[in-house]
């Protein structure tokens, strides 16, 4: 399941963002990919301890705490500290998968990469190429969203950057451990979700159904979830 979000950075924070990233220092991407990958990434990224990094990551992981369209399609149990990069000149990321076990080092903690998420912070019109093209049951999905945007995506989908031929293109990415490993038992809930909200808007509050079909909901996330 591919999931879009279109409001996780308003607009002024946007350019608060692309501001602070101008004058941070970027290190070559190349750097922190793994043996497999390293061959094929062509960009650049913030070193994960600098003060900008920490500093626009924790500002993303505090918005998305209070994103219930993400808290309900993710469910999740952990989320990396995001990282930033930037590909420009042609650069590019080939065909890869991400790695399934994580280190967050600062926390001194393993993540199981269960969902990967780009948030995009440069305006599509900005650059060409820097497509996230991913592979899905149903064909490639090639995904360039406004800024400000961010897609969620399985983290054991095959996926690629295509190279940037103008401009460049900002963004940053994370990775969701979610507390429901199993990405189909994930997408019944949050489909479930989903209908429980719309039923609740047009409903009493004190509507049994409701009220029956959210017991579901969380007779199911404890027969499913691992905490
Ligand atoms: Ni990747």
């Amino acid at each position: 399941m591919l999931m879009t979000y279109d409001d996780v950075l308003d607009a002024a924070t946007v350019q608060r963002f692309r501001e602070a990233l101008a004058g941070a220092e970027w290190i070559d991407g190349a750097t922190t990919a793994g043996s497999l990958s390293r061959a094929v990434k062509r960009n650049q990224q913030l070193d994960d301890r600098s003060p900008t990094a920490i500093r626009l990551g924790n500002d993303i992981l505090r918005r998305l705490g209070a994103h219930p369209g993400f808290l309900s399609a993710a469910l999740p149990e952990r989320i990396h500290p995001p990282k930033f990069n930037r590909y420009a000149g042609g650069g590019r990321y080939g065909v890869h998968v991400d790695g399934a076990i994580m280190r967050i080092a600062e926390a001194n903690l393993t993540l199981r990469s269960d969902l990967s998420a780009t948030l995009f912070l440069t305006d599509p019109g900005d650059y060409d190429g820097g497509e996230l093209r991913i592979e899905t049951p149903f064909g490639a999905q090639a995904v360039k969203l406004p800024a400000g945007s961010m897609v969620l995506y399985p983290s054991s989908s095959l996926h690629e950057v295509t190279p940037v031929t103008r401009g460049e293109r900002v963004c940053a990415f994370f990775w969701i451990q979610s507390m429901v490993r199993d990405e189909a038992a994930r997408a019944l809930l949050h489909d479930l979700d989903r209908s429980i909200q719309s039923l609740s808007a047009r409903s009493t509050p004190d509507d049994h159904d409701i009220v029956a079909l959210t017991g579901v909901y969380h007779n199911l996330l404890r027969r499913w979830a691992s905490v």
